[in-house]
């Protein structure tokens, strides 16, 4: 099922414009994405111009009354169907961490609401491991790993493959997992050593596809706009144009 949690327990390493580019490269090309702000911080949500969203209208309120997803659905620019964060998300663990079943509330709501086939679903998850993020990893068939490219990014990446390795024994599921190297400075050679040594430590599974450092991507979130309607001809562009391509090309959308 095409169920991507956008993952990496580090912060600030680009989860959340790698998910708002990809939502919305997909929702250009018709593909109609669901895009789940599972961040209490709300950046997704704020970058795809939501703001102030109240509990009752954001994924909070799956969680607390059991609202079918596509009650919370909201369409934005360039068509991407967005579930919105609120500040209630912050809420969740000390709430429902000691419900049973709590992980798997999420992959519940997916089902009934039958997205994940032809629908692709793209989750932003926050950087702590808790019940939400969880959730997008029971939820979840394929996880992309954004990882800046700098020397501590790489000392964590050992923890979210084990991590992950645990939960597919837990779980019989098999990940399909990429990792993607952001905020790449092709003129820095760390950023090139810190790529090769990803590629040799984990063959197979890092994307060919960088996405630059780019101001243009700084930007962008500021204007509540994706990239390929603030920048269409940024270097941006052409790597979240690359990376949803190749992605696409292993299945990362489909099935
Ligand atoms: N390729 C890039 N070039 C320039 N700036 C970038 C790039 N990718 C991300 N940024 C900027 O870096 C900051 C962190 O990015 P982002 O919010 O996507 O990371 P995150 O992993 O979602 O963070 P958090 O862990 O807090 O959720 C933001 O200000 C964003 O605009
Ligand atoms: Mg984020």
């Amino acid at each position: 099922m095409s169920v991507v949690a956008v993952f990496n327990q580090k912060g600030g390493v680009g989860k959340t414009t790698t998910t708002f580019n990809l939502a919305a490269a997909l929702a250009r090309a018709g593909r109609k994405p669901v895009a789940i702000d599972l961040d209490p911080q709300g950046h997704l949500s704020l970058a795809m111009g939501v703001k102030s969203v109240p509990g009752s209208q954001s994924i909070f309120s799956y969680f607390e009354s059991g609202t079918p997803l596509e009650r919370l659905v909201r369409e934005v620019p360039p068509g991407i169907r967005l579930i919105p964060a609120s500040l209630d998300l912050s809420k969740i663990d000390a709430l429902y961490g000691a419900d049973q079943g709590i992980t798997r509330r999420l992959q519940g709501g997916l089902a009934e609401a039958g997205w994940g086939g032809a629908m692709p679903v793209i989750m932003d998850c926050s950087p702590m491991l808790g019940v939400l993020t969880l959730n997008a990893l029971m939820a979840a068939e394929r996880v992309l790993i954004p990882l800046s490219a700098d020397f501590l990014s790489l000392q964590g990446v050992h923890r979210i493959n084990t991590a992950l390795d645990v939960l597919e024994r837990k779980t019989g599921k098999q990940f399909l997992r990429r990792i993607v190297v952001s905020r790449y400075d092709a003129r820095r050679k760390l950023s090139f050593q810190i790529y090769r040594e990803l590629q040799e430590t984990y063959p197979g599974i890092v994307c060919e596809t960088r996405i630059h450092e780019s101001v243009a991507l700084a930007e962008s979130p500021m204007h509540g706009r994706d990239i390929f309607a603030f920048a269409p001809a940024s270097q941006g562009a052409t790597d979240f144009r690359l990376l949803v391509r190749e992605l696409d090309a292993v299945g990362f959308f489909t099935g």
